[in-house]
């Protein structure tokens, strides 16, 4: 007889500090094929979804973020066991153990997307006490949506300064009608609804093929969820979930910042797991620019050929499937270099345009009012030194770089490394000139991993 042993040894992945920047070099026009890593925005609701069962979880294509790197700090910290192979892109959580249902202030802080446990909690334990996610620099976010349609489903919610302390005994099923198609309010009350007995109907939804990947892992688990035109999900309760496997959707966001990156070195790219059925008014706005863009069987696989002098376009952002607020930075550091005026105006968020300030430092001609912007392009941008503000500004001051004179230092890179998994590697392997240099003080996080796997003989008895 043989006894299987799993060896117990620790893996520490570093989250950048403050102190990290990023070195772009001019770069010349970008060419290859890139595989995509699994979209961050789908996976940090889908770990926070796994409160719903009781067992080991596998997911596959999770990318190693700082994100969800902290995501899964906040699952271990309510006791989930966890194995992750970056790598491999494996993530494997047991969520058997998990018996808290308090996340503290300094974990929640780190990242709005922590909110996303509420639901599950709220449904898995009738419980959840979080410290509030706080605002950000691209605007107040606030979580009104997210309270509103639990209290109307039946929980009390205390609210003091920082925290939240939400009881339910029992939630019930309710028309939750959004005022606004919130992503985050959206999966957050699909969780808690899937385990609350009745259907519990969301009108309004957000339909982020974000959101979409959610409701694929939750109908995994045993969920029975509808989704129907005009965005209305209905859920009907069931009595208990279970674990599950699953593969990440590729990252629309990662292809889009991938696509520009060729456009705005005049080079061309393939990227096979593109889904281009989700990215449609990106891609046209893309092919208005002049570039040529050619999709793959079924909407999959996306080739982007640069034409040499682009055009100006112009987008306002908007809920999916309207041109994504999170591709808007990097889209704009494509226009700086577009002949015309290009004009931007962002809706989703009320103060993402800092971005323009470091852009104008590299020599782009922007003005802006109120929540629009007014690009017109130039024939050079300069290299210069430029903070990251947000993850996606990260992403546009990068692009900027590669197709400015000169050399640009990035500071604010915990922002990209928030993000993005290893594009900077992704980039240079394409041809671009991009390094980053780790500060001193970069925080390492450490997890229990399992060696392979080693086979024993059995004790006699
Ligand atoms: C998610 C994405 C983020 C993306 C955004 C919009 C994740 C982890 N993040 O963020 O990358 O940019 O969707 O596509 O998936 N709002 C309220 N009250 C609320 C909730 C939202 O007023 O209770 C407002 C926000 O301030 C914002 C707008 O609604 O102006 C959209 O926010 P929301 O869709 O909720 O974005 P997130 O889920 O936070």
């Amino acid at each position: 007889m043989l006894r299987i042993i799993k060896k117990q040894k620790k893996l520490k992945v570093k989250i950048m500090s403050q102190n990290s920047y990023i070195a772009v070099e001019p770069s010349p026009a970008l060419q290859g094929t890139v595989e995509l890593v699994g979209a961050k925005n789908a996976v940090l609701v889908i770990i926070a979804s796994l409160l719903l069962t009781k067992g080991k979880s596998r997911l596959t294509n999770v990318p190693a973020s700082d994100d969800v790197l902290q995501m899964i700090k906040l699952m271990q910290s309510l006791g989930a066991e966890i194995f992750f192979y970056p790598n491999e892109h494996l993530l494997e959580v047991d969520t058997s153990q998990v018996t808290k249902w308090q996340v503290s202030a300094d974990i929640m802080k780190k990242m709005r997307a922590s909110i996303l446990v509420m639901g599950p909690l709220l449904a898995r334990f009738g419980k959840a006490d979080i410290a509030a996610p706080g605002g950000c620099v691209i605007g107040t976010r606030p979580i009104d949506y997210h309270l509103k349609n639990f209290k109307k489903m039946g929980a009390l919610i205390e609210e003091s300064a920082d925290y939240l302390t939400a009881r339910a005994d029992l939630l019930h099923a309710q028309r939750i009608v959004l005022e606004y198609p919130s992503v985050g309010a959206t999966e957050n009350v699909l969780m808690a609804a899937t385990l609350t007995h009745g259907v519990t109907t969301i009108v309004n939804a957000a339909i982020e093929p974000e959101v979409l990947d959610l409701i694929m892992v939750l109908r995994k688990m045993g969920a029975k969820i509808t989704v129907e035109a005009p965005a209305t999900i209905s859920i009907e309760g069931v009595i208990s979930l279970q674990p599950i496997e699953h593969a990440i959707i590729p990252d629309r966001l990662e292809a889009g910042a991938l696509l520009l990156a060729a456009a705005i070195t005049g080079g061309s790219i393939y990227l096979p797991q593109a889904q281009a059925y989700s990215m449609d008014v990106f891609l046209l706005k893309l092919e208005e620019m002049g570039h040529e863009i050619i999709v793959g069987p079924q909407g999959i696989g996306i080739t982007l050929k640069a034409i040499k002098e682009p055009r100006a376009v112009s987008f306002k952002t908007a809920p999916y499937p309207g041109f994504p607020t999170d591709l808007q930075a990097p889209m704009m550091a494509a226009l700086c270099l577009a002949q015309g005026t290009s004009i931007v105006e962002e809706t989703v968020f009320e103060n993402r345009l800092l971005h323009v300030r470091e852009l104008q430092k590299m020599g782009a001609q922007i003005k802006v009012e109120h929540n629009k912007a007014f690009i017109t392009g130039v024939d050079k941008l300069y290299g210069a030194s430029v903070i990251a503000t947000d993850i996606r500004a990260s992403c546009a001051l990068v692009l900027a770089g590669m197709a400015a004179e000169g050399s640009t230092v990035m500071t604010g890179i915990h922002h990209w490394t928030r993000g993005y998994d290893g594009l900077e590697n992704k980039l240079m392997a394409l041809g671009a000139h991009v390094t980053v240099y780790a500060g001193q003080d970069d925080a390492a996080v450490v997890f229990a991993q399992p060696d392979t796997l080693n086979i024993a003989p059995a004790p006699r008895n």
